[in-house]
Order: C-alpha cells, then structure tokens, then sequence
C-alpha cells in the first residue's frame, strides 16, 4: 500500500516536527491503517515506514539484512542526495561515523570506545559530572524566578559535559553549539547557517558541508595535539586508536568526533528541556517524583520516550525479504519512525500521558541492536544527576510563554522553554 501524501508530507516536513501535534496523528493514523507501507513525499524517492514497535526491532536486530551504510543514513531529497555525492564523489556520506558502517568495520570501530562508554568507566566521571549539574542548578537559582530553561540550562549542561569528556576546551563550547545546531537545525531559521527560511535542498547540503568543514578543521587540530599529548580524555582514544593495527581513516575519525560532538548534547539537552517543560504543565506528576527521588529513574525513561529527540535513521534491505506481511525489495530504503514506536498503543498504555510512574517502560528512543546508541548510559547518567540536585531544590515550576520545538526531520525536541520558577 501506498501512504496517502498528506500524511507521506508530514512525517518529513520539518515545520510538522516544530509543531508536534500533526506528527502524533500522522504516526496514529499510519500504526492503525498502514503500519508498513511506502511513503512518496514530493521530492524524496519511496521509502517503507516501519511505525509500529514490533517492526522496528525486527529491523534493528537484523543488521546484516537491513544495511545503515548502503545508501542515505537520513531522509534525504533527491536534489540533496545529488549534491552530496557530486561532493564526495559518489558516496551518500559527507563522513564515516558508525551510524553509517556496517561489519566488519562497525564491529570493529565501535569496540574501540565501547569499553569508555559502559557504566563501569563511567562512573569515576560522576563526581565532576555532579559538580558540572550543581554549577547549573546554581546558575538557575540565580536567574530569579524566571528563565528560558532550554537555553539556560538545557543547552548548557550536556554540552559541558560531553565536551569535558572529549576534551574540548569551554571556550570553544559556545561554536561547538552552534556548529551542532547549524548540523540538525538546517531547515529552521532560528538556527541553521544564513537564518534563512525554505532554503532548497541543495542550498541545505551546501549549509551544512560548510558546517561539517568547520568541524573537520576543528577536530584535525585536535587529533595532532592528541597523537604528540595523549590525555585521559576521548580525542585521546579516537586520535590514538588503532584498527587492524593502523590509525583511523580521516573520515572514519572526523566521523566519530562529530557524533560524540553532536549526538553526544543536542539529543540529552532536548531530552531535558522537553521534561521540564512536561513536568511544567503536570503539577501532579511535578508533586509526584519531587517527593518520591526513587522515581527519577522512570521519569528518565518516560522523558526519553516523550521527546523521542531521534526521529528517525534509515535502513536499506541487503536482499529480498518479507516483514510484517510485507514483501521488501533488495536495496528498499526503509524509516524507522521512533516516534511512533515510542507512542504505539500495543505497547504503551495511554501512550500519549506522561506518566513518571509508567513501569515497565519499553521505549526505543536510543534504538535498539547493533547500532544501539553508545551513549545511552552517559546520556541516563547526566539526566539523572541533574534531577537528583535540581528536584529537591524547585518549590514550584510553571510555563510562563509557549515553548517551542525546532523545525527538523531528523534530532528535534524543543528550543525555547520559558518558565515560571521557584526555588531555595
Ligand atoms: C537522550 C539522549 C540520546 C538519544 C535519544 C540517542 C539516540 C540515538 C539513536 C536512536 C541512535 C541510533 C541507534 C540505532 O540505530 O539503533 C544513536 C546512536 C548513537 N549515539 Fe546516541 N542518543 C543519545 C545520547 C547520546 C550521547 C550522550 C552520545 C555520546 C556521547 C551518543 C552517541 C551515539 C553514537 C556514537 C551512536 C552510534 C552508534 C552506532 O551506530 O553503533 N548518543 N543514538
């Protein structure tokens, strides 16, 4: 079956990503009448939408016949897919990181920070990363009463985070923020490089070249510091590292700098914004986990799912093969909708609440297999560690202006949240 194309338009349109609600009833609509199906939007070449929970393990756990690397990692328009490979000359990727590899070398690139990021070697950073979210907290209490807490804190502290453990400076963390925002915020223009609306496609890969140039000239420097000064931090490991008793490819490395680097805040800070501001608009499930901290950890698992801030990565079939009564061609291009998954009724009662109760809580927001997000422990760590020193401290939180979500199809979750505070 076909998608009919309103629907097939709004689960790419990134204005339908800022505003939410059409995206929810897009994915509602498809789950009960198409949880399968191959979506055309005007401009895009077909791809399947795997929208229900079930699916989109099936996809995931199967690694070898659902390829990330073969082709687009991303949704990306025809016009855009052209120039990118008219500037890489033939590949769809303008770098290597290990969303877009598959085995051999995912295996092997991936083992060498796996170890780093498992909870055991993450937990000697969590005195420092407490210091970082008191820091924070501190800085909040003394906004006043009133704040944009996307920008004054949500922004903020994954940032410093993952830049301590990487190794990047504080005074580059203002132009790392900005390159990151430029990189997933390209259709928005609050935030991609010429804040200009309804930029072509071309003109959006141009954009973002531009910006992915400036991280490789950033991250060179960097690894040629770390190969003359190794330090304990991450550019240390990914400088250093070897794979088959050779350095890292350029664009293997540069790769691997830009996903820790972007992946590594935008996703965690979106995650915190949009709980602040769900927790804003719910002073029963506010009352409820401030008086019980056991909590913390269901309202972190319930916030990952409720922002969802990964919309989706694509996958291409490695061979003809059926799924969910579905007959897949080799080489189908195919949508894994998180979103949807983290919100299907089969899984998730009343799917659409927020709940800082709801247990179990099976939500697929970091994906799921091989490619299962590396940084999930870190990016649980820090959520937790902020809410443990922030909870206790807020009397009272309420919305005092409409927050809002950035315009994007691919990390998105909101960019401004004003509110209304009190703390001691
Ligand atoms: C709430 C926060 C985060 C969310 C929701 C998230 C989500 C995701 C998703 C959906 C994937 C793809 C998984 C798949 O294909 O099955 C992924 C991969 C990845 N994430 Fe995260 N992420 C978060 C935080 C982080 C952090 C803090 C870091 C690092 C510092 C990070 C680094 C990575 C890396 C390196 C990959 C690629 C893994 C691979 O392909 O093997 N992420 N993430």
């Amino acid at each position: 079956m076909r998608i009919p194309e309103d629907v097939a338009r709004t689960i790419v349109s990134p204005r339908a990503y800022g505003a939410g609600a059409p995206v929810d009833e897009a994915f509602t609509w498809l789950r009960r009448e198409a949880p399968l199906a191959v979506a055309v939007p005007p401009g895009y070449s077909p791809f399947w939408v795997v929208a229900r929970h079930a699916d989109i393990l099936a996809v995931e756990r199967q690694n070898d016949l659902f390829h990330n690397g073969d082709t687009f990692t991303t949704l990306t328009p025809i016009e855009a897919g052209k120039q990118v490979m008219k500037m890489t000359g033939g590949s769809p990727h303008l770098v290597r990181a290990l969303v877009q590899m598959d085995n051999p070398d995912h295996f092997a690139y991936r083992r060498l920070t796996q170890a780093w990021f498992m909870p055991q070697n993450l937990r000697q950073l969590e005195a420092r990363i407490r210091e970082l979210a008191r820091h924070f907290v501190d800085h909040m209490a003394s906004l006043g009463g009133t704040c944009d807490f996307a920008r004054d804190v949500a922004f903020l502290y994954p940032l410093r985070v993952v830049m301590e453990v990487l190794g990047v400076p504080q005074i580059d963390e203002p132009r790392m923020l900005t390159l990151t925002q430029e990189l997933f915020g390209s259709a928005d223009p609050d935030v991609n490089r010429s804040k200009v609306a309804d930029l072509d496609p071309a003109e959006r890969v141009r954009e973002v070249q531009a910006t992915v140039v400036d991280f490789m000239q950033y991250f060179h420097a960097m690894t040629e510091d770390r190969r003359k000064n190794p330090r304990n931090d991450l550019a240390s490991v990914i400088a250093n590292g070897q794979i088959d008793g050779k350095p890292l490819g350029h664009l293997e490395a540069m790769g691997y700098y830009i996903i820790a680097a972007t992946a590594g805040h935008d996703t965690t800070s979106a995650t915190t914004a949009g709980t602040l501001w769900a927790l804003a608009e719910r002073p029963d499930q506010f009352a409820k986990v401030k008086n019980d901290p056991a909590l913390i950890a269901n309202l972190i698992e319930e916030s990952i799912r409720w922002v969802t801030p990964v919309k989706h990565f694509m996958r291409s079939a490695t061979a003809d093969t059926e799924l969910a009564g579905q007959k897949i061609g080799k080489g189908d291009w195919m949508m894994l909708a998180y979103p949807s998954g983290n919100r299907d009724e089969s899984v998730f009662d009343r799917p659409f609440d927020f709940d800082v109760t709801r247990a179990p809580n099976k939500q697929l927001a970091f994906g799921y297999g091989a490619h299962v997000c590396l940084g999930q422990h870190l990016a649980r760590m820090e959520m937790r560690i902020l809410w443990e020193e922030l909870l206790p401290r807020l009397q009272s939180v309420e919305l005092a202006g409409e927050p809002k979500n950035v315009e994007a199809n691919f990390v998105s979750g909101p960019k401004t949240v004003p509110i209304r505070y009190k703390m001691n």
